[in-house]
């Protein structure tokens, strides 16, 4: 039976979707995921010979086997919770399945991966596995409690927990299983100050603790990949590099956002450079997953916002970062040409290219939009023969939500591709750094809003400069992006966001208040906060003068935010001055002008704090 699809990149996804439905009637439906709910692959894995490719399908709740050979989906496992992450163990008999669930579950599916045999809980949504060597220990991301969970699987039970620093969402394990470097999503701290980036946790796996955490420069975030090198030397994480400190009035060069590489020792355990994936004059955006083939020539980064992948030839990029005099070496982070030369860029078919797997010759790309996997042919001088194999029987039935996803995240909507929409808003929410938007002058950077209810909570912007979401999602098109787009692109987008819901708090217990949150709850009374905060959507939508406001901005007002998620969305305040709450509420509100917190002793404190991150 054909399952598969040949086709260049010259051809698009339309016609490759027209070929699989003109074949529809061959194939044995069961095998098919419904069209009606796209698949979304998150995460793939295979074992050493490469015939069978195991991909989660996040949104439609299963993991498929697919033979990589004919193309044919073999079986589909379902899942009790959207399956976020895949890991084989060393001898390939058991594969484990992380769920996306504030009850995250680790699920272990034995050999011949028909059904799920165990299941136990291991943390809020969990997003990376990686298991040692030898097969003993499962390292699981857990990204919203910020920790790694280290787990016997012979037990099958959480050994420790290993705090990372924010939102785990990546990990990769040295071949002798030694250190475990972490990708946090986003900074962690204030964003007002010269300096903000993401960083890298280095677990040391024998003592179970961090040995050192290495900072990426200035600027970088939305860390979405990460992979250690076949020899052990060196670690590779993709992310964005962002230009936060210049005035957002162009996108020429990467003037906002570039999309980066950065390189790192792991004897050193430092950074060593990095390099930028864009053109001079087209972005690269949204890099997300990353791997070496296994005889560790080549490295692969797949860019979900411009569905194309980089293949970059490992040998020589070292010889020409080790060739550099210092100056060169300072200016690398800047040089939109270095690539050249090193770097093939390969344009997809397909939509959202995310998680991949490699083997020496091919490079399986999952396509998380189109719900397709792409092979593509490593090592191949001209156009790559790209084979495409689709996960769904014919075309995905697209709802309104669905589409303003895909624009969401699309470089497209982007003159030539610098970013999308999610480049400062990963998942809807934020980035943790400041951007002097135009909307309200320049030299008052403000720090990036989440999306979760801002279609709810009118005005829009900390400022309220626009009257609702509507009108700045247009305005994000036409002045951040410098794009034109027909009206349905924003409706769609609308219809995204608006159906965004919240992600229940790390801080609940069972999904309740803990007990410090009830008594925060009544302090949160008495300190005059629901006045300006009322349930349910925790803001009066209105304007307030706390004398929160400083330089150009001073003695405007600003828009009350809702409070629901606040516990994702530090650092705090319109310029991201308050990198905690606590420090919200004692440093940054002199006078009692933001609720009466002078009287608060440590404890109710701590009480009113419990509450407000449970929201
Ligand atoms: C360069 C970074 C950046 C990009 C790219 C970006 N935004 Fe934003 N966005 C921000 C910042 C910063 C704020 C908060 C500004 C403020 O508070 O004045 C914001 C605020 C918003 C808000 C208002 C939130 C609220 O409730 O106040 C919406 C809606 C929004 N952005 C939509 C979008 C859309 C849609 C796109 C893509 C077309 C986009 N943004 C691209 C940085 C960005
Ligand atoms: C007079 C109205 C008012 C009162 C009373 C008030 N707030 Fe606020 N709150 C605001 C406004 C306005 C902002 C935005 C201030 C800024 O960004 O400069 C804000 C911001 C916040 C933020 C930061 C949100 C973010 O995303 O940056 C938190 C958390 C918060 N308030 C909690 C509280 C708590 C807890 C209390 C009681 C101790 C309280 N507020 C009392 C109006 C109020």
């Amino acid at each position: 039976m054909k399952t598969i699809l040949s086709c260049t990149f010259t051809k698009g996804m339309t016609r490759a979707l027209q070929l699989t439905a003109a074949l529809l009637f061959l194939m044995p439906a069961a095998l098919f995921g419904n069209a009606a709910v796209p698949p979304s692959p998150t995460a793939v894995v295979a074992g050493k010979s490469g015939t069978i490719l195991f991909v989660a399908e996040k949104t439609a709740g299963t993991i498929a086997q697919v033979d990589l050979s004919s193309g044919a989906v073999l079986n589909r496992i379902p899942l009790p919770q959207p399956p976020s992450a895949l890991a084989l163990s060393p001898d390939e008999k058991i594969l484990y399945a992380a769920g996306a669930d504030p009850e995250g579950a680790l699920f272990i599916i034995h050999e011949p991966f028909t059904e799920v045999t165990e299941t136990f809980r291991i943390g809020h949504t969990p997003e990376s596995i990686c298991i040692s060597p030898d097969g003993t220990r499962a390292y699981v991301a857990c990204r919203f409690n910020d920790d790694i969970a280290v787990v016997d699987t012979a037990e099958k039970t959480v050994l420790s927990r290993i705090n990372a620093v924010r939102e785990p969402v990546a990990a990769a394990l040295t071949p002798d299983g030694s250190l475990l470097f972490v990708a946090n999503l986003i900074p962690k701290g204030s964003s007002d100050g010269d300096y903000a980036a993401a960083r890298i946790s280095i677990i040391d796996t024998m003592l179970q603790e961090t040995a050192a955490e290495v900072f990426l420069l200035n600027g970088s975030s939305s860390l979405r990949g990460i992979c250690v090198s076949p020899d052990g030397n060196y670690v590779y994480v993709s992310h964005i590099l962002a230009r936060y400190h210049l005035p957002t009035t162009q996108l020429e060069r990467g003037w906002m956002n570039t999309n980066a590489l950065s390189i790192l020792s792991v004897a050193e355990k430092k950074l060593i450079n990095t390099v930028l994936l864009d053109d001079v004059d087209a972005g690269a955006s949204n890099p997300w997953g990353l791997s070496c083939t296994p005889d560790g020539k080549c490295l692969v980064v797949t860019h979900a916002g411009t569905h194309e992948i980089s293949v970059i030839d490992r040998d020589k990029l070292h010889a020409k970062l080790g060739s550099l005099s210092d100056k060169e070496g300072s200016d690398t982070p800047n040089n939109l040409s270095f690539l050249v030369d090193l770097r093939t860029r390969i344009k997809l078919p397909g939509n959202g290219p995310r998680a991949l797997w490699l083997s020496d010759d091919t490079a399986v790309i999952a396509n998380y939009f189109s719900g397709s996997i792409a092979c593509v042919p490593l090592h191949k001088s001209g156009t790559p023969e790209i084979r495409e194999i689709l996960l769904t029987d014919g075309a995905q039935t697209l709802t309104e939500e669905r589409k303003g996803e895909i624009n969401f995240h699309d470089a497209a909507l982007c003159f030539q591709q610098w970013q999308s929409c999610v480049s400062c808003h990963p998942d809807a929410r934020v980035d943790g750094l400041n951007w002097d938007l135009l909307n309200d002058g320049i030299g008052n950077p403000k720090n990036t809003r989440s999306m979760l209810l801002s279609h709810q909570t009118p005005p829009v912007m900390s400022l309220g400069v626009r009257a609702k979401a509507e009108v700045a999602v247009r305005a994000g098109i036409k002045f951040i992006q410098f794009a034109v787009r027909p009206e349905e692109d924003a409706e769609a987008i609308d219809a995204y966001l608006k159906a965004l819901t919240p992600v229940p708090s790390p801080r609940l217990e069972k999904g309740a208040l803990s007990p410090s949150a009830q008594r925060g709850e009544i302090l949160f009374k008495q300190a005059h906060c629901a006045e300006c905060h009322p349930a349910p959507l925790y803001t009066d939508l209105k304007l307030h003068t706390l004398g929160t406001t400083r330089g150009m901005d001073e003695g405007k007002s600003v828009d009350t935010p809702t409070l629901i998620e606040v516990w994702r969305t530090a650092p705090y305040l319109h310029d991201g001055r308050a990198a905690t709450l606590h420090e919200l509420f004692t440093i940054h509100n002199s006078g009692d002008r933001h609720g009466k917190t002078s009287s608060l002793n440590e404890e109710e404190l701590a009480d009113l704090i419990s509450y407000v991150e449970s929201l």
